[in-house]
């Protein structure tokens, strides 16, 4: 592979999946006929049912992003307010934000060197009288040890919440992520595989869930005169969901492209040395959301300085996630983060870069941002 090409146009670690213009228009139209814009619209309710079965999931929330679907999840579990909830700080502000914003406080915990989730095997000494929940996120897809989470969550009756933001389809033998748990979130956000521009949804199994997400996204609003709950406005609108109409059938197709653009990957970065290319478990269906690699400190070049050339290349990777949580000024000075040990993620989150990753990549610019690594950008 000898590549002597200059990329032009600028290359970002996503580009989002989008319907023909002749189809959303013809759904516009519809919607604009209907004049039914909002408020659990035909669009939204049809959304919703396909969802379901996508997910493999029970019980499907829609929302209008996923920041606010989360919000609600922890909400809508009832957790002592104050207490404290074991998340994952190599995660999106938005993961503890969330907690933060129930009136809860986040306790990070140090995460698992394969797979860049949450380390369950530390989560049990961080528990105090005040543990109410674990919030584990599928970051990049990977799945997080669902099992054993689920054994301490059951062991000091802990509720379990997962963020699903990047794990869009993924499936543990056959089972659908969101499944796991008590309550889970996806977002539908521009940069995720399956987008509606904005949006997200939440899935569980308990039934008895359903009265109280549906009333905590309408503001408590149950009937023109009965406000059940002290709820939000999370609620999807028909253009969001018209959007996720036509993405929900062109998301395989993408998924098959981006299958491709890792098996080029695969075979033209893994034999680099200080290169690891973290791997998915047997039996996990991979959501393709995102193609991380793991710069380590035998390779010639930092995270950082590949980073920088690739930007200087027009290549616009990401250091997903660096700074870590438990570093935002908001959460660096906390008593629990200064005597928390994150011996892993502080060493990770120097370390991980995602490379450009979507279906429509140029062999070329692949070939480009491979030879680069190959050659430690001689
Ligand atoms: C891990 C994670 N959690 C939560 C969110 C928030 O989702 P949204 O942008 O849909 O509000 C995102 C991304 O956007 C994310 O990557």
């Amino acid at each position: 592979m000898s590549t002597n090409i200059t990329i032009k146009e600028k290359i970002f670690v996503t580009k989002p999946l989008l319907p023909s213009l002749l189809n959303v228009e013809n759904e516009i139209r519809e919607i604009w006929n209907s004049k039914w814009l909002t408020n659990m619209g035909q669009k939204h309710n049809l959304l919703e049912n396909k969802l379901k079965e996508v997910l493999k999931t029970p019980n499907v929330s829609l929302f209008n992003n996923g920041t606010i679907a989360l919000l609600v999840a922890i909400k809508s579990l009832d957790l002592p307010y104050g207490s404290e909830i074991i998340t994952t700080p190599f995660t999106f502000a938005a993961t503890p934000h969330c907690i933060s914003w129930n009136g809860l406080k986040p306790v990070f915990c140090d995460i698992e060197p394969n797979t860049m989730t949450i380390d369950a095997d530390k989560i049990e000494k961080l528990i105090t009288p005040n543990t109410s929940a674990i919030l584990g996120v599928h970051v990049y897809g990977f799945p997080c040890n669902v099992e054993k989470i689920e054994q301490i969550a059951k062991k000091y009756n802990l509720k379990v919440i997962y963020d699903a933001a990047h794990a869009f389809s993924t499936e543990i033998s056959g089972r659908g992520i969101g499944t796991y748990g008590d309550i889970t979130m996806f977002s539908f956000h521009a940069t995720k595989l399956f987008n509606s521009i904005e949006g997200g949804c939440l899935t569980y199994n308990n039934p008895n869930l359903v009265r109280k997400i549906y009333n905590l996204r309408n503001f408590g609003i149950r009937s023109e005169e009965l406000v059940e709950e002290v709820g939000i406005n999370g609620k999807m609108n028909e253009v969001q969901a018209a959007i996720g109409l036509l993405n929900l059938k062109l998301f395989e197709k993408e998924q098959e492209k981006r299958a491709k653009v890792k098996e080029f990957y695969d075979k033209h970065l893994s034999l680099i040395k200080g290169i690891r290319i973290p791997k998915i478990a047997n039996g996990v269906t991979n959501s393709y959301q995102y193609y991380p690699i793991i710069i380590e400190d035998d390779y010639p070049l930092t995270r950082d300085d590949a980073y920088t050339k690739f930007k200087e290349e027009n290549i616009f990777t990401r250091k997903y996630f660096y700074p870590a949580c438990h570093d935002y000024e908001c959460y660096k000075n906390d008593l629990a983060v200064k005597l928390s040990d994150f011996s892993v993620v502080d060493n990770l989150k120097h370390k991980v870069l995602c490379l450009p990753f979507y279906g429509d990549l140029k062999e070329n610019t692949l070939e480009f941002i491979c030879e680069k690594l190959q050659k430690g950008f001689k």
